[in-house]
């Protein structure tokens, strides 16, 4: 009931934003401009159904009251909030981007400053409610899942220009996570489409490491997962709009790495030449090994542990006993 009527706000306020981006003379100065200027075409800007909150105290609300939306629908959107002096609109002077489910309907909003302001968040979210529940949202599914099947594979970025710059390019297989480590409920709506993932985060530390915490979780879905970093300093949206789209892709297959030979890697760097240390990356790679459904996935074990034993400089049989206690743990 309450979800019903929260699609029918949500979805006039996209409308609503849309409009203001398209009609209005700040919206196409401010909003447009800036969207123009960061390489959206008029086409993906539509596709995306992008919009703007005008930079006025509740030009929004005025109008979502004038046509009867209830209040307390209104601020469980998260669109407006309570002050001393009635309801303001809360994404003032943002680019407003749609969030839709797998079936196109809208449960939520993005919000990004066109200007940075201080103490101000780059974006703002829709709050949770009954349909934006955060930890089994992924950003562009829509219109991501047909390609999804289509290339069995799935690319995962962080951000929502990342999404919207490669469909521009063309790469239509993308969602993004909002930046989070992955959840359990998004790598199983991943799943309904394709077992091979493939996660696009920024080369710097924090992307690293946002990529590195959805590991186990992935493996334990049974999903094949693979990393790509890129060079530092670039972002998916930021790479495809300066190297075009064969260059990115080009770049993409070269530096697909397998996650756990990758981790392996990492770790091993990380080590040195500290023996304890070393031992320990032993014990954690044996640990994401375990992780593969054994009888689901037996051969792709013994992958693993060969390639890895060899990468960690021990014995295979040693690894095997290793992964074995592991998974005796978890049983
Ligand atoms: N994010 C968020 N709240 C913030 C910052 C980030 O929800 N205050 C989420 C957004 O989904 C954002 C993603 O994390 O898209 C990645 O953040 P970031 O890389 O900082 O932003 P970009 O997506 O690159 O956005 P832009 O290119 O417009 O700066
Ligand atoms: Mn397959
Ligand atoms: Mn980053
Ligand atoms: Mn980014
Ligand atoms: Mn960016």
């Amino acid at each position: 009931q309450t979800a019903d009527s929260l699609y029918i706000i949500n979805q006039y306020a996209q409308k609503y934003f849309a409009e203001q981006l398209w009609e209005n003379e700040m919206g196409q100065a401010v909003a447009y401009s800036y969207l123009q200027q960061r390489g959206f075409t008029d086409e993906t800007m539509r596709k995306f159904g992008l919009g703007y909150c005008l930079n006025e105290r509740d030009a929004f609300t005025k109008d979502a009251l004038h046509n009867q939306y209830n209040k307390e629908l209104l601020l469980k959107t998260g669109l407006v909030s309570q002050r001393d002096y009635g309801l303001q609109d809360n994404y003032r002077d943002r680019i407003i981007f749609p969030i839709h489910n797998h079936i196109g309907k809208i449960i939520g909003f993005g919000a990004r400053l066109i200007k940075n302001r201080d103490n101000a968040p780059k974006y703002i979210n829709t709050p949770e409610n009954e349909l934006y529940v955060k930890s089994k949202i992924l950003y562009g599914i829509y219109f991501a899942r047909q390609a999804i099947e289509k290339r069995d594979e799935c690319l995962l970025v962080e951000g929502y220009t990342d999404v919207i710059s490669l469909n521009q390019a063309g790469v239509e297989n993308v969602v993004a996570s909002g930046g989070t480590s992955l959840t359990p409920d998004q790598l199983r709506l991943i799943k309904r489409y394709t077992k091979h993932l493939t996660i696009l985060y920024d080369g710097d530390a924090a992307g690293i490491k946002a990529a590195l915490r959805g590991l186990d979780l992935a493996l334990a879905e049974g999903l094949y997962v693979r990393l790509v970093l890129l060079p530092n300093g670039e972002d998916p949206d930021s790479y495809v709009q300066k190297v075009g789209k064969d260059e990115f892709n080009e770049y993409i297959n070269n530096n697909k790495k397998d996650f756990i030979l990758f981790q392996t890697e990492l770790a091993l760097k990380e080590a040195g030449n500290d023996s304890q240390k070393r031992s320990e990356v032993v014990n954690r790679i044996a640990e994401s090994i375990s992780k593969i459904d054994k009888a689901e996935d037996f051969s792709r074990q013994q992958d693993y542990i060969r390639q890895s034993a060899s990468l960690l400089k021990v014995d295979e049989e040693g690894l095997i006993n290793l992964v074995n206690k592991y998974i005796r743990e978890k049983l």
